[in-house]
């Protein structure tokens, strides 16, 4: 199977990289970018992308097209897509702002919708998945096994996509702020270098994360676990609940508001 990717700037190039490190048997990487250069460097990084010399040469030859541009520049690519795409290609798009029923109006594939994850430089992290309606059964387990290789994918709704988004796509950027500023205090307060602050966090993060995920940990019990009555940490924690009060209603309604912004203008 070949898979193609238009578009290798942050994602597009992340997601391109991620599946050629990935190097599932019988899939081809092939990429087009506007922009050559940007691709030229991947090529020379991972030499199984091949380089393709335009978005038709591409849709002809791909079997699932990754349309990996700004919203405002998917109109574009899918008009040189346009004459070649035929209704057993899948149309992967990985922006939030087109609706699958808008892709699915302007091409005949089976379209599906991406969000993914910096998280995906790991190989690790939650792939949102939203599916059209040209998909069968066997295309929904041959998109998931592809995805498995890179990620951990999750099907949600579309109407669920904003907040779902802020959760895993987001999310590492809100958390690593959390985290940074964290160490910032503690590099102040506590006669620590940033280096000796970042690792002594890092190591917490990482722990933490298997703990939840390997160990089967809810966020409750590791609460109850550290902040026992009296000690240290519940004392922290009385600092921390009022502060974070409604911080995070007003982030998903700050980034609900961007997105109505973005799809005005799309
Ligand atoms: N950044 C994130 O964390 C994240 C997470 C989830 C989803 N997304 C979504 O992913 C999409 C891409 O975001 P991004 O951050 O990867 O943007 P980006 O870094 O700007 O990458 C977009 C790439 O598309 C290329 N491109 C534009 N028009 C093209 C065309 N006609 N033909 C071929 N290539 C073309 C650009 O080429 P040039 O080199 O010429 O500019 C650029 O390399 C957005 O819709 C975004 O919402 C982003």
């Amino acid at each position: 199977m070949r898979i193609g990717f238009i578009g290798t700037g942050s994602m597009g190039g992340m997601l391109t990289k991620a599946f050629a490190r990935a190097a599932i048997a019988n899939v081809e990487i092939v990429a087009f970018n506007r922009t050559p250069a940007k691709l030229d460097k991947i090529v020379l990084e991972y030499p199984a992308v091949q380089k393709m010399d335009s978005a038709a040469s591409l849709g002809k030859t791909s079997q699932v097209i990754f349309l990996c541009v700004k919203p405002g520049d998917v109109q574009t690519v899918l008009n040189s897509l346009q004459p070649c795409l035929t209704r057993d290609q899948f149309l992967v798009s990985i922006n939030s702002v087109w609706s699958i029923a808008d892709l699915e109006q302007a091409a005949p594939c089976k379209v599906v919708k991406l969000i993914p994850s910096i998280t995906q430089e790991s190989l690790s992290g939650a792939i949102l998945t939203m599916y059209g309606s040209r998909l069968t059964h066997a295309d929904l387990e041959l998109m998931n096994s592809l995805l498995q290789a890179i990620s951990f994918p999750i099907a949600i709704d579309e109407q669920q996509t904003r907040v779902s988004s802020d959760l895993t796509s987001c999310g590492p950027a809100f958390m690593s702020h959390v985290l940074q500023s964290f160490a910032t205090a503690a590099e102040r307060q506590g006669n620590l270098s940033r280096e000796q602050a970042d690792i002594l966090v890092k190591t917490m993060i990482y722990g933490l994360a298997k703990l939840i995920v390997e160990e089967g940990f809810s966020f409750h019990d590791v609460i109850k676990r550290v902040a026992v009555p009296g000690g240290v940490t519940a004392e922290g924690l009385k600092v921390l609940e009022p502060a974070l009060d409604g911080v995070f209603d007003r982030v998903l309604t700050a980034t609900r508001l961007k997105q109505t912004e973005h799809e005005t203008h799309k």
